[in-house]
């Protein structure tokens, strides 16, 4: 049977997220090998077939933003097969980020409403870094991009990124510091009508939820997850790094979290870790 006509739009999207790479070579985030996972999930994007057209990482490259650090995540990310555009959260320092990754060809970083078009969808990348906290936000500034933007072409269907998680999960301890003007986002996308889906991360677990019919996903991290316990922040040492297949046919958005097999070398270390400032 043939596909409907409906059906002849197609791309596929690979979310990673929180990445948390350290500067030295065997640097472990909450007791994990953080460098070792990303290259795991890099591997795994490769085999996809057929390839992604596009990854999208939303941030927390790095942990303390130094030069070493994203030097280290652009070496490990330089084996992806397809191209990449970036936003940056809470733990990059958009300068080094800039400096460092910018040459490379990781576009988007930091940029506020950075946009692209694959195949008629627009896709817009939001900087929810806010410089000096780990909470999220768009701003004024951003925020008026943003309908601009939506308002310019209210015919393209559109998907949103950015690494603060928009919503409250009910987990007290990474409510603090989702996005802090998300009532003026959601404000914005009821307004808009041509949003689709929105995704993060910052939350190093997988969420899903919808809002007057626009789904919004939480992606976990390429590095670590965090359990669902609302007393304290803890890593799940059983959840293994993964990212999400987006697969746009038509007017279908469907999506997938890839889990990505640890080595049996890839032991997490029991309790808090030298890096526990490192947090989301
Ligand atoms: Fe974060
Ligand atoms: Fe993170």
């Amino acid at each position: 049977m043939k596909a409907p006509v409906w059906m002849k739009t197609r791309f596929t999207l690979v979310h990673l997220t929180d990445l948390h790479i350290t500067a030295e070579e065997d640097g472990r985030v909450r007791g994990v090998e953080t460098a070792s996972r990303l290259e795991a999930v890099v591997a795994s994007v490769n085999t996809l077939s057929p390839a992604p057209d596009l990854a999208i990482i939303t941030g927390d490259f790095s942990v303390g933003g130094s030069p070493a650090a994203y030097r280290r995540a652009a070496e490990l990310l330089a084996t992806l097969r397809i191209p990449v555009r970036a936003a940056l959260g809470n733990h990059d320092d958009p300068d080094t980020f800039r400096a460092i990754m910018g040459p490379l060809g990781f576009a988007g970083g930091g940029e506020p409403c950075h946009t692209l078009d694959i195949a008629g969808w627009r896709i817009l990348l939001l900087n929810s870094k806010w410089s000096g906290v780990k909470e999220g936000f768009l701003g004024a500034d951003q925020r008026r991009r943003l309908r601009e933007e939506l308002e310019r072409d209210p015919a393209s269907p559109t998907l949103i990124f950015m690494h603060h998680h928009v919503v409250p999960l009910g987990l007290p301890w990474v409510d603090r510091d989702n996005l802090q003007d998300w009532n003026e986002f959601l404000e914005l996308l009821g307004t808009a009508g041509n949003v689709r889906a929105v995704f993060s991360g910052h939350a190093h677990q997988a969420r899903q939820h919808t809002w007057r019919g626009i789904p919004f996903f939480v992606t976990p991290s390429t590095g670590y997850q965090f359990a669902r316990d609302v007393r304290e922040i803890r890593v799940d040492t059983q959840e293994p790094p993964a990212y999400r297949i987006i697969r746009v046919r038509g007017d279908l958005v469907s999506t997938e979290i890839r889990q990505v097999a640890l080595a049996s070398s890839d032991a997490v270390a029991a309790g808090p870790d030298a890096a526990a400032a490192a947090g989301k």
